[in-house]
């Protein structure tokens, strides 16, 4: 899907995703201390919101600027006081990841349920990997190929779903150590099985 694709998604009255956020983000970055963070293709910004509310420093960057406005006005009525360490911008994924507003690189790269094949994939994780600090962790999240069979919901054109193998391989001659990858279930209300996710951490090493 293009961005204007997305545009329309968006465009409707109700949230396109929950309003909160992913339950892997929660899980993974919920322990780390805040420090810059950026949401690569962060749709209406429910993680990059929820970044800012504990402290982070947050962009949430889309190529869709209906997502980005509505996640703009999402933070101005959710963050009060903590709205000046969010932004949102309209920023395409396969192009180099804006920086933070102060410069130097992220504490954390997330990508979640970014939907696209694996060249341009691998092109989008490389720009993310280049915008991590040295130490910096970069957290991806996506429907996993195997959610077809297995699982439950999701994209249903195997070319945008990634397993664990796939994503780690996407990380080959990046400057990546591989922390973690695993196939992780996910709740879906209603269903009668839960959706297969592919969760990788990588670190970023000095290049
Ligand atoms: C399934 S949504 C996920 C949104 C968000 N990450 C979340 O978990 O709520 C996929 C998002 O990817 C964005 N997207 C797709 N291709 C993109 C690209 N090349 N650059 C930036 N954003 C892109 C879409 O606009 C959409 O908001």
């Amino acid at each position: 899907m293009d961005s204007t694709a997305w545009d329309e998604r968006y465009s409707g009255r109700d949230l396109v995703w929950s309003s909160g956020p992913n339950v892997f983000v929660e899980e993974i970055v919920g322990p780390m201390s805040p420090g810059r963070a950026v949401d690569v293709a962060g749709g209406e910004g429910r993680n990059a919101i929820w970044l800012a509310a504990r402290g982070w420093h947050a962009t949430s960057a889309d190529f869709s600027p209906a997502a980005v406005e509505r996640a703009r006005t999402m933070a101005a009525s959710r963050l009060g006081a903590g709205a000046g360490r969010f932004r949102a911008v309209v920023a395409d994924a396969l192009q180099p990841t804006p920086a933070p507003v102060d410069g130097g690189g992220y504490d954390l790269v997330l990508f979640a349920y970014l939907q696209i094949p694996d060249a341009p994939w691998r092109t989008a994780l490389g720009h993310g990997v280049d915008a991590a600090l040295p130490g910096g962790t970069v957290l991806v999240i996506c429907h996993a190929e195997r959610n077809l069979g297995e699982g439950t919901g999701g994209p249903q054109d195997p070319a945008v779903l990634h397993d664990p193998d796939a994503v780690i391989a996407a990380g080959d001659g990046l400057p990546v150590s591989v922390v973690s990858a695993e196939l992780r279930e996910r709740p879906v209300d209603g269903a009668d099985r839960p959706a297969l996710d592919t969760v990788v951490v990588f670190r970023r090493l000095e290049s």
